[in-house]
């Protein structure tokens, strides 16, 4: 899925539903990140008018989300517990290059945020077709199909801007990377956990 190397153990959704606050909380603060995400590589590239154009969009989806993730929050009689650092988006920003090229900089952050959509994406599909709760499913269907267009916009940004780097080999780098990454998560109830 995605080009990703490894697939979740859907025995992770049962960790998850056995702790939605939890999850859902996690979760709020993934939509807040991804806006903030691409609202800085808008600030810093503002040269790329289809690409400020774009990640805008993605920006308001993203806190369009959070904010369906802090209803569901309401809804459900959770608090939405304070933000906490994302062990595995830590390390996926460790192997963001910065010793290279303005440009290489430029593409390696695209291509992270790719990653944490094509994961996200895919944790999302485990949960819509796992959970027991069927509203709660249908609604990561949704935000599945939502997280795997903006993997493609970011993907396609990458290769799109590329002057020094040969996406399509960097890319297999990532993958490769966050395939050995996964295997040390899957067992806490938070969206990359
Ligand atoms: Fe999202
Ligand atoms: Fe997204």
């Amino acid at each position: 899925m995605l080009g990703l190397k490894l697939l979740t153990d859907p025995r992770w959704a049962n960790i998850a539903e056995n702790n939605l606050q939890e999850i859902l909380s996690d979760h709020a603060w993934c939509e807040q990140k991804a806006a903030s995400n691409a609202i800085m590589l808008i600030t810093q590239n503002p040269e790329y008018e289809d690409l400020v154009h774009e990640l805008t969009a993605i920006a308001i989806e993203e806190m369009q989300h959070f904010q369906m993730v802090i209803d569901l929050i309401k809804e459900r009689g959770y608090t939405l517990e304070r933000e906490r650092k994302d062990d595995y988006v830590g390390r996926l920003l460790k192997f963001n290059k910065k010793d290279g090229s303005r440009n290489m900089a430029f593409i390696d952050r695209l291509l992270f945020a790719a990653m944490i959509e094509a994961r996200s994406c895919e944790r999302f599909r485990v949960l819509s077709q796992n959970l027991k709760d069927e509203s709660l499913s249908k609604f990561y269907y949704d935000l599945m199909v939502s997280e795997a267009n903006h993997y493609t916009t970011f993907l396609n940004f990458a290769k799109k801007y590329s002057t020094d780097v040969d996406v399509d080999k960097r890319w297999k780098e990532w993958l490769d990377f966050e395939g050995e990454l996964i295997q040390s998560y899957g067992t806490k109830e938070t969206v990359h956990g």
